[in-house]
């Protein structure tokens, strides 16, 4: 399963490609408002930065206008994909899109059914919010599984990207479900990271060590 992290922060991103455990990132247009930087300037590092796949959204709401403001995303770097929201407007413009050659991700996936037809638009990428489900009480993994589901039937190239992660127990189970990509916030992935025996571990391990080196000294 692929890691992408779902930030438009440089500095975040910096961070955990160093590391070498990052796939690609997504942005969205709430994570660009944060930062102080030009949205252009930043996909550009960011696609210096990573190399892989790198979602930028459009801000037009009709297929005419998603399509131009895809068209100059794409222009930005081979790394690019179009992220557009999913309306009859944004299926429309996927499909013009990926005619044309373009990753579209097509974004704010919400049922199975809405998944199905961007599929059928040629979408590289399909982004069920399972956080946003979770928080009114219906279950953000169960749309993942009927996803995953109807993509392996009929066979769909169309990548499942779980987005709108909110814990680690997220990823497990998108990992277990066979998702293809999930998407994470920074803080979520530093979470990952974490484990208080391998803390305890390490400071064992080390005192042990120290130990053993100052009896040898002392030998
Ligand atoms: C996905 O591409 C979105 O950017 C993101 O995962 C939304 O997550 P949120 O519900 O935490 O805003």
């Amino acid at each position: 399963m692929k890691l992408f992290v779902d930030t438009g922060n440089i500095a975040e991103i910096e961070a955990l490609a160093a590391v070498g455990i990052l796939d690609g990132v997504t942005t969205n247009p709430s994570l660009m408002a944060k930062e102080k930087e030009d949205p252009t300037a930043i996909l550009r590092r960011i696609c210096e930065i990573v190399q892989g796949p790198v979602s930028g959204e459009v801000v037009a709401t009709d297929a005419e206008g998603m399509i131009r403001e895809g068209r100059e995303l794409a222009a930005i770097s081979e790394h690019i994909v179009i992220k557009v929201p999913f309306t009859k407007d944004g299926v429309r413009a996927c499909k013009v899109l990926a005619d044309d050659g373009h990753k579209v991700n097509v974004t704010l996936i919400f049922s199975a059914t809405q998944a199905w037809l961007a599929a059928k638009a040629g979408a590289a990428y399909v982004s069920p919010f399972v956080g946003r489900l979770d928080d009114i009480a219906t279950s953000g993994m169960h749309l993942i599984r009927e996803i995953v589901d109807i993509f392996e039937n009929f066979d769909y190239a169309t990548e499942v990207l779980v987005a709108s992660v909110r814990s680690p127990i997220h990823i497990v189970e998108a990992a277990r479900m066979g998702a293809d990509v999930v998407t994470v916030p920074p803080a979520v992935i530093e979470q990952c990271f974490k484990h208080p025996l391998t803390d305890i571990g390490l400071e064992k391990f080390l005192k042990d060590w120290e130990k053993a080196q100052a009896a040898r000294a002392n030998a």
